[in-house]
């Protein structure tokens, strides 16, 4: 099965309205991308970012989002709301919410089903933390975050999982290739046993943790590799754009 590559950028908690300045600057770039672009900026910019990528193939992408529709959740955001902002996609369980926000995959199998409800695709976050690695547990760890993760009714078209190990996030140190490819196989395997072999085949699994324009093509190419989510250096065009090329 043929993948598409999807490069996806992570704003996390960065970016006020000058930084539109960079989609405008993407889409220009990149007319017809040879593979699918998306931008998670933060909430506040969202509107005004679909604004900026009109009349592209730039996707964007909420953080996070609340497992009700609407209702008495101060300072939260339900994914219909996403949705009517220009989001088409919605970034899930990343490490940083786990650790800061103490969500465990259970809440974030319930996020994923409230994103499938308002029309978002979910991409799920996974990963292991530098303690877990050094203990041999990361095959362990990452496949039961999937498992636990990814709720039942999982489709290809609206599922997205990342791979994210958490040392690696904003370090400057990545896995190996092999390493990478053997999570990247043994969360295959696990998404194929807990569903199909063709939703498995079908689902992007994406590598995040300090990719680079200087890596992007290397890790881009290693098996059950379908793109990459891109913190740091999805901030600035310049950069992000290395990284696009490399995922066409
Ligand atoms: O979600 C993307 C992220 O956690 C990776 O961040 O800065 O290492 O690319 P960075």
């Amino acid at each position: 099965m043929t993948r598409r590559k999807l490069a996806a950028g992570n704003w996390k908690m960065n970016g006020l309205r000058t930084a539109l300045a960079e989609i405008e600057a993407l889409r220009d770039a990149f007319p017809d991308p040879g593979c699918d672009v998306l931008i998670c900026p933060p909430a506040t910019l969202l509107a005004q970012s679909a604004l900026a990528a009109a009349g592209s193939s730039i996707r964007l992408g909420g953080q996070d989002c609340h497992v009700a529709a609407s209702g008495a959740h101060t300072g939260d955001i339900s994914a219909a709301m996403l949705s009517d902002s220009g989001a088409t996609h919605v970034i899930l369980g990343h490490s940083e919410r786990r650790a800061d926000h103490g969500e465990s995959s259970a809440l974030v199998a319930r996020k994923t089903e409230a994103a499938w409800a308002a029309g978002l695709t979910a991409i799920i976050c996974v990963g292991e933390t530098e303690a877990e690695r050094d203990a041999g547990r990361t095959l362990d760890i990452v496949t039961t975050q999937v498992i636990e993760s990814v709720p039942d009714g999982a489709i290809a078209l609206t599922t997205v999982v990342a791979y994210e190990p958490v040392w690696a996030i904003g370090t400057g140190r990545t896995p190996t290739n092999a390493e990478i490819e053997e999570v990247h196989t043994a969360i295959r395997g696990a998404l194929a046993s807990r569903f199909s072999t063709d939703v498995a085949e079908g689902i992007r699994i994406l590598y995040g943790g300090s990719v680079k324009p200087g890596n992007a093509a290397e890790i881009f190419a290693l098996r059950d590799v379908d793109g990459g989510l891109v913190g740091g250096a999805s901030l600035k065009a310049s950069d992000f754009a290395g990284i696009i090329r490399a995922a066409e």
